[in-house]
């Protein structure tokens, strides 16, 4: 459940980013995987939010765990994204807020979830030159 948080957030992020680039047959379509992402960020998050805050120090361990494993796709994907007009950094950046706004919903106060991010992003920054 705490990896769906970031699957899904990371879902979520990359259709938004994608969204503006998408052409006119691709939008709709696009629309439509958007929300399914968006119903399935919201399921883990609620069952989350029902167990918080036995799950806070957990999902803060396994996100720094998980983390590498977001970025290789990242890097993976990296020439794919540009190669679509979407700025992989941009995409770092919508993840990071989806991720954040998830971790408030499951229960985490603005400060504790912006920590959590700041930590992650800063993780990234230094493992991943994405340009
Ligand atoms: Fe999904």
């Amino acid at each position: 459940m705490i990896q769906c948080l970031i699957v899904e957030s990371f879902a979520v992020a990359a259709y938004l980013c994608y969204m503006p680039v998408a052409d006119a047959y691709a939008e709709p379509i696009i629309q439509a995987v958007l929300a399914d992402e968006a119903e399935h960020l919201d399921y883990g998050e609620r069952w989350l939010a029902a167990w918080y805050p036995e799950v806070a120090a957990p999902m803060a361990a396994c996100c720094e765990r998980a983390l590498p494993t977001v970025l290789a796709i990242l890097q993976a994907a990296r020439s794919d994204l540009k190669a679509i007009g979407i700025d992989p950094v941009a995409l770092v950046g919508e993840f990071v807020g989806c991720f954040q706004e998830a971790t408030e919903r499951v229960g985490f106060e603005p400060r504790q979830a912006r920590r959590l991010v700041t930590r992650l992003a800063g993780k990234a920054a230094e493992l991943v030159p994405l340009r």
